[in-house]
């Protein structure tokens, strides 16, 4: 069965909405801890658009389980994590413009750049997993760099759930366990997709993010409204002391 790492991203974009304090990403970590993540993953972007520095040292503080730092291989962002050391490292590429992280790591063009980030950050003791397309000669090349492990983008399965892409991310996912990684998955990963995918033995772990956080927004949604309309209720008491103001009688 694979662990669960909850991505709590969108928790940090909510609050950025207004640059305040809520939602608090700390308490979001201990609700997924209490809900059974075995790992809370963040996205520490180079455009600081959610999850901030001070974010990713807090939870490193005070979260009971692992700790995934997601992140592109530049310089600035390798000085963080060795500065907080989080109990894994995702190199993730990433684009100003995108959405979300939108596709594995070009592992040809940037081989030079990926492989010096592993060195640095498994040499501090962080072990490094690659996010790349579920491709057998892509995996055997994240495994040639020195990749302790891999998640496979399972951002197509996601699209088109069904045979063919399970067997794609099957066959990659065989080809890292015989080449010694560790195979993790995600991106995309929702309450029909994450099921079938875990019932394929080999997947350590699974990342979910914007499926989890998208179900607990329908699953408050009606209390935290009911809890509001409650204290919205006019009682006939003004808190100001003043008669009057009031409503009118039905
Ligand atoms: N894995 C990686 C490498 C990602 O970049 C993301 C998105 O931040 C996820 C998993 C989670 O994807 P989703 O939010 O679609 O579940």
């Amino acid at each position: 069965m694979p662990n669960l790492g909850v991505n709590i991203d969108h928790i940090a974009t909510v609050r950025q909405a207004r640059l305040g304090a809520d939602p608090d990403v700390m308490t979001a970590a201990v609700h997924a801890e209490m809900g059974g993540a075995d790992c809370i993953t963040v996205h520490l972007r180079e455009d600081r658009r959610h999850i901030q520095d001070a974010d990713v040292r807090l939870l490193r503080q005070s979260i009971s389980t692992r700790l995934n730092l997601e992140m592109a291989a530049t310089d600035e962002i390798i000085a963080i994590a060795l500065e907080v050391v989080p109990d894994q490292c995702t190199l993730v590429p990433e684009r100003r413009q995108e959405l979300t992280t939108e596709g594995g790591l070009d592992l040809a063009t940037h081989r030079d750049t990926v492989a010096a980030a592993i060195d640095r950050l498994q040499g501090a003791g962080i072990p490094v997993s690659l996010f790349i397309d579920p491709d057998v000669a892509v995996v055997e090349e994240a495994a040639r760099l020195g990749a302790r492990a891999v998640e496979l983008h399972t951002g197509e399965y996601a699209a088109h759930p069904g045979r063919p892409q399970l067997a794609r991310l099957t066959e990659a996912m065989e080809a890292g366990l015989a080449a010694g990684l560790t195979v993790h998955a995600g991106h995309g990963l929702g309450y029909e997709t994450a099921g079938p995918l875990a019932q394929v033995p080999g997947f350590s772990e699974f990342n979910i993010g914007h499926s989890i956080i998208c179900r607990a927004l329908f699953a408050g949604l009606m209390e935290a409204v009911a809890e509001m309309k409650g204290l919205v209720r006019y009682d006939g008491n003004d808190p100001r002391g003043i008669r009057g103001n009031r409503p009118p009688k039905r």
